[in-house]
């Protein structure tokens, strides 16, 4: 047992109007392990790690570093007290270079105290080359993709050589390759003594990784436990409280094609036929910048492509969202916090607010948009279950099941959905497959791009592999696995 406490978090309790957060939370951390700190979507993990780095004061309790109590009113201060986070949703400013980025407010400065630039980007080439990102220091983090923007915000943080590293849901946007390249990275801080808070909400990873297990519920810490002493399923009936039902695929595939695309070209993809055949749920699997999401932006008419689409065989030319809504495709994105949300809206108007568009209305119901979101609270167990809360306000998770609510509400005949399950808690993925499910039994069509490949083989009926913008190879549920669509993919 690792008796070095670095850290000790005492009965912090942090409430929000209406919420206990964080209920009396006390924790332990040692020195060298890495601590998984999980649970549900809206258990309070974020609240719990911003206390920690400063961005919330807690109502009540103590926070001791090596034996001593210390005050973090400001994230400075936590840097400060070598404590550094990855935040759950990123936090860099995209018109500022991946350099600026990373040593924002801690610039090197020659002698008379201006910017050194030539160091700046020296020094941030050096620290990219360490994480094995193949990028230029002086690119617009705005150009990036969501995996490397997560890849720059990890550097961010590993600048100061933190004594702790938390790390909330860092690999949400990552693909397999980022993935291991991290676990690696906290291989190595771990062995430096640096401990480390990883929070998600892949079990997999927890239990790969993971020394202890902590877990919240409601606000409430449930313990945490030696790794080796929890199986999966206990750990899930800590953080649930109940048992998870697994769905059972079905097939529902009809033979009507409602969507077919023949030799679609665009930015990131080359010359892509397929076809979706109602009740279908078809997969998109690939690499980052393999060019699923451009395929996936492309048909929704967000990006300009050349080639043919058609819709139950009749050729569409979709030049904008609108057009694609109006044809009852729906597009969940990737990037929900810049593409899916108006966050600082309520529930019931981020629902609400396509549904003018698809039915060609004028005017927003405001008692129909609340029954609606009310419906939607319920069927995706939303939390809090309060309408009128802004959506700034949700857990991430949260946030998430607004933006599937919003698209579902435009009862779209094609539903595309970009990484649906990021960030989301386990019960509430089986919630999300079940409606997928449900979609495809009612015969409408369903495109799933993910990067969590279990994730696919456990609800598509048919995956098509894209490797660097083209085909690598198509494979039927019953037949793949994971190493085929690696084989395919790289
Ligand atoms: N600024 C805020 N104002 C009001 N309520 C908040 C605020 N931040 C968080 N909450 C509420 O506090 C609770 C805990 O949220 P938190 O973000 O810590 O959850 P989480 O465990 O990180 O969930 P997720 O897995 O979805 O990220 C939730 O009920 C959330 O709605
Ligand atoms: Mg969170």
């Amino acid at each position: 047992m690792n008796t070095d406490l670095r850290l000790s978090l005492q009965d912090i309790t942090r409430e929000f109007p209406g919420v206990k957060a964080l209920d009396a939370v006390s924790l332990d951390l040692y020195r060298g392990e890495v601590l998984a700190l999980c649970g549900e979507n809206g258990a309070g993990k974020s609240t719990l790690m911003n206390v920690l780095s400063g961005n919330l004061q807690p109502d009540k309790g103590h926070i001791l570093l090596n034996g001593r109590q210390i005050n973090i009113t400001h994230p400075q201060q936590a840097f400060e007290h070598g404590i550094a986070i990855v935040y759950q949703h990123l936090s860099l400013i995209e018109s500022l270079s991946i350099a600026e980025n990373i040593y924002a407010n801690q610039q090197p400065c020659n002698k008379a105290g201006f910017i050194d630039f030539k160091k700046l980007i020296s020094n941030t080439a050096g620290l990219l080359k360490r994480l094995r990102i193949d990028l230029d220091p002086k690119v617009p983090v705005g150009r990036l993709s969501a995996a490397q923007k997560q890849m720059v915000e990890i550097a961010k943080a590993l600048v100061k050589e933190p004594q702790i590293m938390i790390l909330d849901e860092p690999t949400a946007s990552l693909t397999e390759r980022e993935t291991a390249i991290l676990f690696d990275i906290i291989a190595g801080l771990k062995a430096k003594g640096v401990s480390v808070i990883y929070i998600s909400h892949r079990l997999d990873e927890i239990f790969s990784i993971a020394d202890r297990v902590a877990v919240l519920k409601d606000g409430k810490m449930q313990g945490a436990f030696t790794r080796s002493e929890l199986s999966r399923n206990q750990l899930i009936k800590l953080m649930v409280g109940r048992e998870i039902r697994q769905i059972e695929r079905q097939s529902f595939i009809s033979k009507d094609v409602l969507l077919e695309t023949v030799h679609l070209t665009g930015k990131g993809f080359t010359d892509i036929g397929f076809k979706l055949h109602g009740g279908e749920i078809l997969g998109f699997a690939g690499l980052a910048g393999a060019g699923r999401t451009e395929l996936a932006r492309a048909i929704f008419g967000a990006d300009e492509k050349k080639g043919v689409v058609r819709l139950k065989g009749t050729e569409v030319n979709i030049s904008h969202p609108l057009g694609a809504i109006k044809h009852g495709i729906a597009y969940v994105p990737e990037d929900r916090k810049q593409l899916g949300l108006f966050l600082d809206m309520s529930v019931t108007d981020n629902i609400g607010c396509l549904l003018s568009c698809a039915n060609n209305a004028w005017t927003f119901n405001r008692d129909e948009a609340t029954k609606t979101a009310k419906k939607f609270i319920e069927k995706l167990h939303i939390v809090p279950a309060n309408e009128k809360r802004k959506v700034l306000n949700l857990s991430g998770g949260n946030q998430q099941k607004v933006v599937l609510s919003k698209w579902l509400n435009t009862n779209p005949e094609i539903f595309i959905v970009d990484e649906p399950t990021h960030g989301i808690d386990v019960g509430a993925k089986f919630e999300i497959y079940s409606i997928l499910a449900s979609l495809a039994q009612e015969g409408k069509g369903v495109m799933i791009i993910s990067s969590d490949i279990p994730e696919l083989l456990g609800v598509c009926d048919r995956i098509i592999v894209l490797r660097e913008g083209v085909i690598a190879g198509e494979l039927l549920a019953g037949d793949a696995s994971e190493e085929k669509i690696l084989a395919l993919a790289t």
